[in-house]
């Protein structure tokens, strides 16, 4: 009976719960948000929780944030607390199937294809493919009559998911990904992603045919890459400003160049980093545009007024004009903050560690030690919506981002730490360091490095959907669903649409 169990007073307080191996897997597993929020009245910031088995201390706001992502690496582990999930579908011998050192390694080889040389190159691909699926794609029926009179419908989350991937093939990807597409990568990437799964983190051997499945898709994937390495490396193909043409160029410290299954295996994690990441950040985008028509037109009249020939025409955008666009630019981050694609980031504890007592229970000055073996999980959503941090911290505001005066008051409350001290986060510019309270790409040595990329992606689709089409939503705003890896728009997800200009 834990509750009758002295507790340690070192150790974080335990949530109650009654089933002892799953613990509190269906209240978090259901909405951690709604979880963690009622956990933070009851225990204060820093809390353990049972997750079948498994004992997760979560570290919430600011300070939270930075005890998990600023942690030491040989501390706190991301490697342990993913590679079960992950290297079955990667592969071996990259991100968390290595020690943590190559991976850094890696992460620069992949900063090299994210060039802006190579980006300048993209936005035009990512608009002609966003225009081409408007004229092809069944969900654009209306659309492709040529009429500005009837409204259309189509499933968001299904649109920016074929959007994504055809658009991340045909830049980062690479000229025979895109090709292949309609073919059978789609039936590989689809068995593969169905082994990504929260089931796969939390039960990495079940004799599931889900699992089989993962597992012939990850060596026929793998292969796949390869082959198209060979051929390049015959010169049989052409090829430029992708990201394995940069990955075939890189070397190791001690020299040695990275080898084929390697430069394969950094491409499938690529793709399911950026792939719900991004169609998830794109679907909620659009959501809102279509719920709030006012900012909708916009950034339409941004788009106007920059690329507009008055008729209905458009020019394409630059990359460097994309990245100027305030209006565009406040959508994303707004969104990002209200739906950060993930909502828990879990690091494993190699050697115990102490939470400062500012943190712990600042009231008692006194230190938690969280002990080897546990998890850690710091959820910088919570801090993202944190009514002591944000005003209007659940409305959905991108001008919270864009107000020239007073904007800081408008974009945070200020954040009163315990001493008494007021912490100025700063408008607009967030700081992307450990302790912030926006970290949608996480933050510290395991920050994102495809967030430039991502906002280029999506800052051009979300661009060239509303150059074409005006948005509604016909019905109320989704809820999210949180039994995926990535949090997703729950069902319906209709989004109305009519064409602005006959072609
Ligand atoms: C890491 C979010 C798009 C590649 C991360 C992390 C977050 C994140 C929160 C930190 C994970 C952790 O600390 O455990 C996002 C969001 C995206 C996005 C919100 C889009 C809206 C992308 C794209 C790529 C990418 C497009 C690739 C082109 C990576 C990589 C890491 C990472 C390589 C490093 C993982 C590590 O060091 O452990 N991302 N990501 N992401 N992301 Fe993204």
């Amino acid at each position: 009976w834990q509750w009758i169990a002295p507790r340690d007073p070192s150790l974080p307080p335990v949530v109650f719960h009654w089933l002892p191996f799953v613990g509190s897997a269906p209240s978090y597993g259901n909405d951690p948000l709604k979880f963690f929020f009622e956990c933070r009245e009851k225990y204060g910031d820093v809390f353990t929780f049972i997750l079948f088995g498994r004992k997760v201390t979560v570290a919430l706001g600011p300070k939270g944030n930075n005890f998990v992502l600023g942690g030491k690496s040989v501390a706190l582990s991301a490697e342990d607390a993913y590679t079960h999930l992950t290297t079955p579908v990667f592969g071996k011998d990259v991100v968390y199937d290595v020690p943590n050192d190559v991976f850094m390694e890696q992460k620069k080889f992949v900063k090299v294809g994210l060039s802006t040389e190579n980006f300048r190159a993209y936005v035009g691909m990512i608009e002609q493919e966003v225009s081409d699926f408007f004229r092809r794609d069944p969900s654009f029926q209306v659309f492709q009559k040529n009429t500005t009179e009837e409204w259309g419908s189509f499933d968001v989350l299904k649109a920016l998911s074929e959007i994504t991937i055809l658009t991340a093939s045909r830049t980062l990807q690479g000229k025979e990904i895109r090709q292949s597409l309609d073919k059978h990568f789609a039936d590989l990437y689809s068995d593969l992603d169905g082994g990504f799964t929260p089931i796969n983190f939390l039960f990495p051997n079940l004799p599931l045919e889900s699992y089989r499945k993962r597992d012939v898709a990850h060596a026929k994937m793998s292969q796949f890459y390869q082959d198209i390495l060979r051929k390049r490396k015959e010169g049989g193909s052409e090829y430029e400003h992708d990201m394995m043409a940069a990955l075939m160029n890189q070397k190791y410290r001690n020299g040695r160049p990275l080898a084929d299954h390697e430069i394969a295996h950094i491409m499938i994690a690529l793709l399911m980093a950026g792939q719900h990441t991004s169609s998830a950040t794109g679907s909620w985008t659009l959501l809102h545009l279509a719920a709030n028509p006012d900012i909708a037109e916009a950034v339409y009249q941004e788009q106007v007024e920059h690329f507009g020939s008055g008729d209905g025409h458009f020019r394409s955008m630059s990359y460097d004009e994309l990245k100027k666009l305030p209006v565009l630019d406040s959508v994303i981050r707004e969104t990002l903050r209200l739906h950060p694609p993930i909502h828990s980031i879990m690091r494993k504890v190699r050697d115990e560690v102490v939470v400062p007592p500012s943190l712990s229970a600042p009231a008692e000055d006194r230190s938690f030690v969280v002990p080897k073996g546990y998890y850690v999980l710091a959820c910088p959503a919570v801090s993202q919506v944190d009514p002591r941090i944000w005003k209007n911290a659940e409305e959905w505001d991108p001008t919270r981002w864009s107000d020239p005066e007073g904007a800081a008051a408008k974009a945070y409350t200020e954040y009163n730490d315990e001493n008494g001290e007021k912490i100025d986060y700063g408008f607009g510019l967030v700081s992307k360091g450990t302790e912030s309270p926006y970290q949608p790409f996480g933050a510290g040595r395991h920050r994102c490095i495809g967030e430039q990329f991502a906002y280029l992606q999506l800052g051009t689709i979300i661009a060239t959907i509303l150059r074409h089409v005006e948005l509604r939503l016909p019905g109320p705003f989704p809820a999210h669903n949180y039994h995926t890896m990535i949090t997703l728009p729950k069902e319906p997800r209709i989004i109305q649409y009519r064409r602005r200009h006959r072609e």
